[in-house]
């Protein structure tokens, strides 16, 4: 059986609701600054509309990263080799992990994600399009150490975490996941990873606040998702998403800022936002090739080469597991 196999992994309360959604939010509230963690933008419909963002013209990441992973192929099988077995951090989307398996031909393909639906849609996609190549999907949350289907126990790994995802972290919980992956992955392996890279202000903004909307309704569904399950009174037209370049922490920052001083109820608790006040959804860190390498180190991996796009916006890594050894 594979791990993680039929286990519950969301443990729901008396209502049907998420323990932790709840927590989360109650407790985020509760903070001078108001924040919820960012995983909870990702319902059916946020994450739906995280698709929609992919493909909006001011959101580059998307595209960058696919130009680096069409081009570079022929470097990914050199550098990479047959005969892995890739772990992908996350259910993989329809259009990236193809191209890496078309790539390198690996001896097996192991998406990991905490959510099960995505989890089987996307693995149902990827063995159809890979015949004859064992798809091993495994229900799990990667932010700890995963135990790895037996088939490819014996197998070096690649591990694939793509999209710059590791930007949604903060330092240290960047880190911590790096050091799991190290830990899931095993001597030997091997991560390529997507890293966004800092660049024009302006830039920046504009993917994460398009005129057509799209990245508002996405932040804006975070407060429709608490009223709906936390029985959240919080007035959606009060709200205004606001998606700002912290220059200090070199992150986009998401935030839904009060118009107008609002108070509101969530799970029979009172909460007050004065004019201007916000409630923080999101970090979406960017790096310099340097706080990538520190990164990278921190975590346990080895940077050995880094590609860009075309317009040098995007960057996509192949790090090696760090051979411990002693250091002065
Ligand atoms: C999933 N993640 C890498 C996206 C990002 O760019 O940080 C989430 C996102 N938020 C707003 N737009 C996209």
């Amino acid at each position: 059986m594979a791990a993680g196999e039929g286990l519950a992994l969301v443990e729901l309360d008396e209502d049907g609701v998420a323990t932790a959604f709840r927590a989360d939010v109650l407790a985020g509230l509760a903070q001078p600054q108001k924040a919820v963690p960012a995983r909870w933008l990702y319902d059916e419909a946020g994450s739906a509309l995280f698709e929609a963002i992919t493909r909006l013209p001011e959101y580059y990441p998307t595209r960058a990263e696919t130009e680096i992973l069409t081009e570079r192929c022929g470097e990914f099988r050199e550098l990479i080799g047959p005969g892995r077995a890739v772990i992908e951090f996350g259910s993989g989307s329809s259009v990236k992990t193809p191209l890496l398996l078309g790539c390198i031909e690996p001896a097996a393909y192991v998406p990991l994600d905490i959510s099960g639906d995505f989890l089987r849609s996307a693995a149902d996609d990827l063995a159809a399009k890979f015949p004859g190549l064992p798809v091993l999907p495994v229900e799990a949350d990667f932010m700890r150490e995963v135990a790895l289907p037996r088939q490819v126990r014996e197998l070096l790994k690649l591990g694939f975490f793509p999209g710059s995802t590791i930007g949604n972290m903060v330092a240290r919980t960047a880190v911590d996941l790096l050091r799991s992956m190290r830990a899931t992955l095993g001597e030997g392996s091997q991560l390529l990873i997507g890293m966004d890279l800092i660049k024009d202000v302006s830039v920046l903004e504009a993917a994460y606040d398009d005129p057509q909307g799209v990245t508002a309704e996405f932040n804006l569904n975070l407060a429709r998702r608490i009223n709906r399950e936390l029985g959240g009174t919080l007035p959606l037209g009060q709200l205004r998403h606001v998606a700002r370049w912290n220059d200090t922490y070199a992150r986009i920052e998401m935030h839904l800022e009060a118009a107008e001083a609002i108070d509101f109820e969530v799970s029979g608790r009172r909460f007050a936002l004065a004019k201007g006040e916000t409630i923080h959804t999101e970090n979406s860190h960017k790096f310099d090739l340097r706080s990538q390498n520190t990164l990278l180190l921190a975590g346990g991996w080895t940077p050995r080469r880094r590609w860009l796009d075309s317009q040098g916006w995007f960057s996509l890594i192949l790090a090696d597991w760090t051979i411990p050894r002693g250091a002065p």
